[in-house]
C-alpha cells in the first residue's frame, strides 16, 4: 500500500512535469493527472458544480475560480418563482438567462432550481389558495421549463415538500393545501414542458435513512409504480459537524427504486471534520453507480449562505482549503463509471417482450384515472395490449365541450377539443401481449367523463 502510493506520487510529479514542457501530451490522460474539480468528476462520467449568482459573476476572482474547476452550475436564487414570475403571468428570466449562459458557455450542466417551493414565492402567490393557486403553479412550471427547454440538464421541479421530523408526511403549505396531488401534476407539467430535462426531487434532512427520507422514498416508489414521471432525487446535504453514517446506504436505496441521485446543495459547518465529511459524501456518491454529481452551495466562505460557518473549498481570497484538496483526492481516487445515460428520460413503461415478435393491429384498451380542479385536469391514461403484442397505439378522449388539452406527455396529441387523438411516442409504443403502459395530459375545463378507445397499429 505504502509502495502503491508512493509509485502514485512520483507518477503525479512525473505527469506535472510532463505537462510543463510538452503542453499536455500523453501523460495527463492517466486518471491519477486530472487536477480540478470538474475534470476529476468527470473521468467517472460525473459532474461538479456550484451554485453562483447572477451578482457576483463580474468579480474576476469568483469566475476564474467557478471556470476553472466546476462542469455544472446552479442558480443560487435566479431560477426561483419570486424571481421569474415576480407578478402574475409577467415572467423576468433576464438573471436566470446570465447563469445558463455563464454555464453553457463554459461547456457546463445546468441544473434547474426551483420550480415550485413553499419559500421564496413571490408575494401574489403567497396569497393564492385553492384551485386559483393550482392553475398559477402549473402554469408557472410550464411557462419556466418550456423558456428554459432543451438547455436544463435537471429541474429541481419541487423543493422541500416533506415534513421534518418524525411524521415522514408533507409539510404543510399554500401548494400542500392545493390537494396532495400537487407534485405529481408539476412532475407531468414539467415533462410536458421539457421532455429532456431529468426531473428531480430535491430536499434536506433527507441525508440519512430517517422517516423523513423514507417519506420521500415512499413518493418516488409510488411514482414509479404509476408512470408519474421523476428522474431523479437530490440531497441537499447541509451538513453541520457530522455526516449519516448510513449517507451512501441512503443514496443507495433511492437509487434502486430506479432513479439518479445527486448531491445538490452541499456545505459542511467548518470544524475539525470539515475535511474528512467532504471527503466522505465524495466517497459514497461515487460509491453509487446512479449518483451522477455533487453541487456544492457557492464557491468561497463569502458567498455561502450560511454567514460565519465558512462551509466552502475555497476561503474568502479565493485560497482552497484542506476540504478542497480531500475532495480532489477522492474524486481522482475514482469510483463507480456510470452507464451512459439515455438522450431523454427512460420511459417508465415495461420494457416490451422479445419472445414473440409484435403484431400490428392486436387489439389493446385504455382507461382514464383523473385529479381535477376548479377550472382544469390533469388525465393520466392506462394503455394495455390485448392477447397479441402491438407495435403502435391510438387513444381517442372525448372532452367536454368547454375544455381543451394544454399540453401532453409520453404521447403526442392531434386536435385539443372534442375528441382529441393521442399516439404513441417512440419509446412506448411496442407492448407485449397483456403489456401496458401510460401516458398523460393537462387541460383546463372538466376532464372527460367516457371510456377512452384505443386502436393498435
Ligand atoms: C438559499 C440561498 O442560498 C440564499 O441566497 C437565499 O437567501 C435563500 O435560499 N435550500 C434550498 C436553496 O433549496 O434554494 C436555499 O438557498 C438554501 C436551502
Amino acid at each position: 500500500m505504502l509502495l502503491l502510493k508512493k509509485r502514485r506520487s512520483v507518477l503525479l510529479a512525473s505527469a506535472a512535469v510532463g505537462l510543463a514542457v510538452t503542453a499536455g501530451v500523453a501523460l495527463v490522460g492517466t486518471a491519477e493527472a486530472a487536477s480540478t474539480l470538474g475534470a476529476s468528476a468527470a473521468q467517472t462520467g460525473r459532474y461538479f458544480g456550484a451554485a453562483i449568482a447572477a451578482g457576483r459573476l463580474g468579480d474576476a476572482t469568483y469566475t476564474g475560480i467557478l471556470t476553472r474547476e466546476f462542469n455544472a452550475v446552479t442558480p443560487e436564487n435566479e431560477m426561483k418563482w419570486d424571481a421569474t414570475e415576480p407578478s402574475q403571468g409577467r415572467f423576468t428570466f433576464t438573471n436566470g438567462d446570465r447563469i445558463l449562459n455563464q454555464g453553457l458557455s463554459n461547456g457546463s450542466k445546468v441544473r434547474g432550481h426551483a420550480l415550485l417551493w413553499h419559500a421564496q414565492q413571490p408575494g401574489w402567490a403567497q396569497s393564492l389558495s385553492g384551485s386559483a393557486l393550482r392553475t398559477a403553479a402549473i402554469n408557472h412550471v410550464t411557462q419556466v421549463a418550456t423558456h428554459y427547454k432543451g438547455k436544463i440538464y435537471a429541474w429541481d421541479v419541487v423543493n422541500e415538500a416533506f415534513a421534518d421530523g418524525g411524521s415522514g408526511g408533507r409539510r404543510d403549505s399554500n401548494l400542500q393545501r392545493t390537494g396532495n396531488d400537487w407534485i405529481e401534476a408539476a412532475f407531468k407539467a414539467a415533462r410536458a414542458a421539457d421532455p429532456n430535462a431529468k426531473l428531480c426531487y430535491n430536499d434536506y434532512n433527507t441525508d440519512g435513512v430517517n422517516a423523513k427520507s423514507t417519506g420521500v422514498y415512499n413518493m418516488v416508489r409510488d411514482f414509479k409504480s404509476r408512470g408519474v414521471p421523476i428522474d431523479c432525487v437530490g440531497f441537499q446535504s447541509h451538513l453541520g459537524t457530522g455526516i449519516p453514517g448510513d449517507y451512501q446506504a441512503n443514496l443507495q436505496r433511492f437509487a434502486d427504486l430506479g432513479v439518479d441521485v445527486q448531491i445538490t446543495e452541499l456545505d459542511v459547518a467548518q470544524g475539525g471534520n470539515q475535511a474528512n465529511i467532504y471527503a466522505s459524501v465524495t466517497k459514497a456518491c461515487l460509491a453509487v453507480s446512479r449518483c451522477t454529481g455533487i453541487t456544492v452551495w457557492g464557491i468561497r466562505d463569502s458567498d455561502s449562505w450560511r454567514t460565519g460557518e465558512n462551509p466552502l473549498l475555497f476561503d474568502n481570497s479565493g485560497n482552497k482549503k484542506a476540504a478542497y484538496t480531500s475532495v480532489l483526492n477522492a474524486l481522482n481516487a475514482g469510483g463507480t463509471t456510470n452507464p451512459p445515460s439515455p438522450s431523454s428520460p427512460s420511459p417508465s413503461s415495461p420494457s416490451p417482450s422479445t419472445s414473440t415478435p409484435p403484431q400490428p393491429g392486436g387489439a389493446c384498451s385504455a382507461t382514464v384515472s383523473l385529479n381535477s380542479w376548479n377550472g382544469g385536469f390533469v388525465a393520466t391514461i392506462k394503455v394495455t395490449a390485448g392477447a397479441a403484442p402491438i407495435n403502435g397505439w391510438t387513444v381517442g378522449v372525448t372532452l367536454p365541450s368547454g375544455s381543451a388539452v394544454t399540453n401532453a406527455w409520453s404521447a403526442t396529441n392531434t386536435g385539443s377539443t372534442g375528441t382529441v387523438s393521442f399516439r404513441n411516442v417512440s419509446y412506448n409504443g411496442q407492448l407485449g401481449a397483456g403489456a401496458g403502459t401510460e401516458f398523460g395530459f393537462q387541460g383546463t375545463g372538466a376532464g372527460p367523463t367516457t371510456t377512452p378507445t384505443c386502436a393498435a397499429g
